[in-house]
């Protein structure tokens, strides 16, 4: 399956190489119905516009991503996941962020690339003072709903038949980690 790594994007972006990887492995999850909250695959532009938004917030701590990147036999890099997290906007909200998205290409899930990603995604949140980090998942996602327990996500809430695919509706579970408690007093 070869090596890989996970590397945080920072305010410097990514390379058109990494930003058209990320545009394809969220459109062909989206397109295999992964729970990812697109109905439909996003457009290029449309991931383009997300990771320059989300770029544009590493200065001010506002949002965190990362990026797993695979090393192909022949030397090459391909991109076999995304993930990030913003701060809410709300100002009352503002301490705290959201893990809005987490994928894995289908081809390389189950070998722990989310859960190096989810990790890092953690640990930038720290460094950035964010409170609670939440994040939801679709009901059913038990792939998903594990690596956040494992990762110390809570499940504080649940809606019933919230998320709407079509004709289809799904449970929308909400999980919380408080990194006040990880940090501890001191730091507090
Ligand atoms: C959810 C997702 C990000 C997880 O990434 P991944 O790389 O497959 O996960 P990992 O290999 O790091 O495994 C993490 C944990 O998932 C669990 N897991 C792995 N394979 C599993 C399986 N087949 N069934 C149930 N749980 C499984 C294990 O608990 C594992 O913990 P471990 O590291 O202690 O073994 C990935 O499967 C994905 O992109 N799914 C489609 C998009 C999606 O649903 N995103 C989540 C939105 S919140």
């Amino acid at each position: 399956m070869g090596d890989w790594e996970v590397r945080l994007i920072g305010s410097g972006g990514t390379t058109e190489r990494e930003a058209a990887g990320i545009a394809a492995l969220l459109r062909g999850l989206v397109a295999d119905g992964a729970a990812l909250g697109w109905v439909a695959p996003p457009s290029a532009e449309e991931v383009g516009a997300l990771i320059a938004d989300l770029v544009a917030g590493v200065p001010a701590g506002d949002t965190a991503s990362a990026v797993a990147v695979a090393f192909t036999a022949g030397g090459d890099e391909e991109v076999a996941g995304f993930g990030y997290w913003r701060r809410y906007r709300r100002p009352t909200h503002r301490p705290h962020a959201d893990l809005e998205e987490l994928a894995v290409a289908p081809g390389r899930q189950g070998l722990g690339l989310g859960r190096a990603l989810l990790s890092t995604l953690i640990a930038a949140a720290l460094r950035q003072g964010v409170e609670v980090l939440t994040l939801d998942v679709r009901g059913g996602n038990t792939r998903a709903e594990a690596l956040a327990q494992k990762l110390g996500f809570h499940q504080y809430g649940r809606l019933e038949n919230f998320v709407a695919v079509g004709d289809a509706r799904h449970d929308k579970l909400f999980y919380a980690l408080d990194l006040r408690e990880l940090r501890g007093p001191a730091a507090s």
